[in-house]
């Protein structure tokens, strides 16, 4: 086979070159060339004879895609229904957390007659086989392959024409085009856009594993994320049987659904009613404690944040928090003191989501300010209340998303009452829930007193 040839791309300027250099001849940025394999020049060109016609978009025909189901009912929920034909899917997450054995388990539960393929670059065949049976995993259609060459792997796929298979994982995938090493950004980058494109070409669904640096991103060029179609974190808390797997990215479907599994020594559970997890269970009330009725994706989920109020024996008192944000937090203490007159400038703060939950949406601002007054009153929020409403810089408390879907969440798990916003407060009743709707943030903390 004719090696094809390879240039070094600075990641500057653009610039080519037929060698690497420690810094750019073009530009002189240093460090910033890569080794890339160069395209044919006849791919670029635009010449006369050479036409590209574009639609009116009213013209083009929508067509529902069609989904896969992959047999395991919380993945669809993350992929938006199941896996669409081409469809290529980055999975990154910690080592150990548990990767390799969701996308077994997911070939496993893929419905016949579907054919799949797992290609190991990190464990050989028989390890693979031998977790299957220590699973005791039903897959007498799961072909597996040991081998982290490229070409070797794309023969495989020729062959063998699964409609599923994954990638296991893609930083021990090398190219004997390229004279870099197996992992390098270079590396990593060309075997997923090549595995990619034969996916789509094959109109074969592809799962790629990555492995997350210390910072959390997928190891290997951000590039990764733009070639595939969908992102997938898989986490959890490593001292936690729980994991969650979310979509930060999809182009066939929702970002920030969430899918909860619980880890078993017969491998991953999916976990239908994952609220019951996320709330810690107290003998009775403690203060500091509040529940908060949230959403991941279409999904209302509730949380218990927790508090502690502490005072600081340092000049500078301490604001930490945990599966929330850092800065709205200090914004949140700085409207309590404001409009509620609730000071903690000598109290170190502490704010933690229970379970290894991220929480992103502003939506969870009432129910850290009400957890924090809760700690600093010494005072526990009695009786079952759930939480819920942005805070502004003047104090009101806006609107959520969804907010019957929270509440209705709430009452199903047996809470009696909810502090929601004023324009969350629904028409109707809804079953034994008492809802108290607040227009400002004092109003809230006024209520919590006659709780
Ligand atoms: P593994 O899937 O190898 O993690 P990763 O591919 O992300 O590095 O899982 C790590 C270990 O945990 C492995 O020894 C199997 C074990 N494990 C279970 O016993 N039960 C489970 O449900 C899961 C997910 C993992
Ligand atoms: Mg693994």
């Amino acid at each position: 086979m004719a090696r094809p040839k390879t240039a070094y791309v600075c990641a500057e300027c653009g610039a080519s070159a037929l060698q690497w250099f420690g810094s750019c001849p073009s530009c002189g940025a240093a460090g910033t060339l890569s080794e890339t394999i160069a395209e044919k020049a006849s791919s670029h060109r635009y010449g006369a004879g050479a036409t590209a016609a574009a639609v009116a978009i009213s013209g083009i025909e929508a067509r529902e895609v069609e989904r896969a189901p992959t047999g395991l009912a919380e993945l669809d929920r993350v992929l938006g229904g199941g896996l669409v034909a081409g469809q290529v899917v980055l999975i990154g997450g910690d080592p150990g957390i548990g990767k390799s054995t969701l996308l077994l388990q997911a070939l496993a539960a893929t419905p016949a007659p579907a054919r799949t393929l797992y290609v190991s670059g990190e464990e050989s065949a028989e390890q693979v086989a031998t977790r299957a049976r220590r699973l005791a995993l039903q897959a007498p259609r799961v072909h597996l392959l040991a081998e982290t060459q490229l070409e070797r792997i794309v023969a495989a796929l020729e062959a063998g024409r699964p409609q599923v298979a994954v990638i296991d994982s893609i930083q021990t995938i090398w190219s004997e085009t390229m004279q870099s090493a197996p992992g390098s950004v270079a590396q990593v980058r060309e075997c997923a856009a090549q595995l990619t494109r034969r996916a789509k070409a094959a109109g074969a669904a592809l799962f790629l594993i990555g492995h997350v640096t210390k910072e959390g991103a997928i190891a290997g060029p951000r590039v990764l994320e733009h070639i595939v179609d969908t992102v997938l974190y898989f986490e959890g808390d490593p001292n936690s049987s729980f994991r969650l797997i979310r979509a930060v990215k999809n182009r066939f479907g929702a970002v920030n659904e969430l899918g909860v599994f619980a880890m078993t020594d017969r491998g991953l559970r999916g976990v239908a009613n994952p609220s019951a997890l996320f709330l810690q269970q107290h003998p009775r009330a403690v203060p500091g404690s509040c529940v908060l009725a949230t959403l991941e994706g279409t999904r209302p989920l509730l949380v218990e944040i927790q508090a502690l109020v502490d005072p600081a024996h340092a000049p500078n008192p301490r604001r930490l928090s945990v599966g929330l944000e850092q800065n709205r937090l200090a914004m949140l203490l700085a409207v309590l003191h404001r409009h509620c007159g609730v000071a903690t400038w000598e109290q170190d703060v502490f704010v933690n989501a229970v379970g290894g939950m991220k929480i992103s949406e502003p939506a969870a601002d009432l129910a850290v300010s009400l957890a924090v007054v809760s700690s600093l009153t010494d005072r526990p929020i009695p009786g079952k209340v759930v939480a819920f409403g942005e805070i502004g810089l003047a104090g009101e408390v806006r609107p959520a998303p969804r907010g019957q879907d929270r509440l209705k969440e709430a009452a199903k798990l047996g809470f009696e009452k909810a502090i929601v916003p004023k324009a969350n407060q629904p028409k109707g009743k809804i079953e034994e829930l008492e809802v108290i709707a607040v227009e400002r943030v004092d109003q809230a903390v006024a209520r919590l007193r006659e709780l």
